[in-house]
């Protein structure tokens, strides 16, 4: 059967009432999005396969900045199973926060030892292998910007076990030592004209190299006795990861937050994406009209600018490591946090 013919005036309209209507359209996709993840539910999973994603845009999540998964180590081995030399390194920021089981990664020729409540920044296109060294599984949550980077088509992801899918690695030991995707230069100055114009040009070239210098100071393990908690307008807070103290972070940034037994924290609105992972005690969250309860070890998504505040309905501390892509946003001169009711703790 022919397709009927439309004309270029239906077709380029219809391209712009896409653009006007989207903005109302989202608002309907962030009301109806899932929030709660139950840990019974991804456990059983785990019983299956050793990495079940959680939050992800390709399961059905209205979540388009970053998502998060699940995954087990087994005693003694190496994630992968295969990573033995270089594991894998990717264009896209890493957060992988540690449950259970100890270990140890090697990121960029460097060591750190993690147990639980350990958190690691990875720095990006740095190659990583994560290494069980006990006799308990380690369990962990990582969540990474991965939708960003293949919505901006500069997704790279190099894995040893995977040669034939390098794009950089390949091209032998300098490709592969760089934290840069396609390696780093800069011009000699000393060659070029020295006008304002090539000054500017020269840093435009020069930037990469710059950045990686930064990357390789970054912060990159945290300890969870090192976090420092105070009093904000959302409750008792520590941030985890942020440039402001000394990670070199363009997308993905951590907090966590404690309430105590009884109490609530405050309630806000903001333009990105957050994915909170419950580390202890259960409690609920409201989110615009709709109340959540949830557990240790539960997920939840939080949709972009919907007011949530956070209530803790047990006994114990209530603790929420939240992963968000404020700084993404920021980046893009999207950020905007609106603050609600404030905390009471
Ligand atoms: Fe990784
Ligand atoms: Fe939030």
């Amino acid at each position: 059967m022919k397709q009927e013919q439309r004309s270029v005036k239906e077709v380029h309209s219809e391209l712009g009432m896409h653009s006007v209507r989207f903005a109302k359209d989202e608002q309907g996709r962030r009301k109806e999005q899932q929030v709660l993840f139950k840990w019974p539910e991804v456990q059983k999973k785990l019983g299956e396969h050793k990495h079940i994603y959680v939050v992800d845009a390709r399961l059905g999540s209205n979540n388009h900045t970053h998502r998060l998964w699940y995954d087990v180590i087994p005693p003694h081995t190496e994630e992968g199973q295969d990573w033995r030399t270089l594991g894998h390194r990717h264009t896209v920021e890493a957060i992988i926060y540690f449950l259970k089981g100890h270990g140890h990664s090697i990121i960029d020729g460097a060591r750190y030892d993690w147990g639980p409540g350990d958190l690691l920044s990875v720095p990006m296109f740095s190659w990583h292998r994560h290494i069980n060294d006990g006799d308990e599984p380690v369990l962990r949550i990582a969540s990474t910007t991965g939708p960003l980077s293949l919505a901006l088509g500069q997704a790279v992801y190099e894995d040893e076990r995977y040669p034939e899918f390098w794009v950089y690695a390949q091209e032998g030991e300098d490709a592969r030592k760089t934290l840069i995707p396609g390696g780093g230069g800069e011009i000699d100055r000393a060659k070029v004209a020295g006008s304002r114009v090539a000054e500017l040009y020269a840093e435009e070239v020069g930037f990469a190299m710059h950045e990686e210098q930064l990357r390789r100071k970054s912060k990159v393990l945290v300890k969870q006795k090192d976090l420092l908690f105070e009093p904000t307008a959302m409750g008792r807070v520590a941030y985890v990861v942020d440039p402001r103290i000394g990670f070199q972070s363009k997308a993905l940034g951590v907090v966590m937050a404690e309430i105590p037994s009884g109490k609530r924290s405050g309630a806000h609105r903001h333009l990105y994406d957050e994915i909170d992972l419950i580390v202890g005690g259960r409690g609920k969250v409201i989110v615009a009209d709709k109340e959540y309860e949830f557990d240790t070890l539960d997920v939840l998504s939080i949709p972009v600018f919907q007011w949530h505040q956070y209530f803790n309905t047990g006994t114990e501390p209530l603790r929420i490591v939240a992963i968000n892509t404020r700084l993404a946003l920021e980046n893009l001169g999207l950020s905007l946090t609106h603050q609600g009711e404030l905390a009471d703790y």
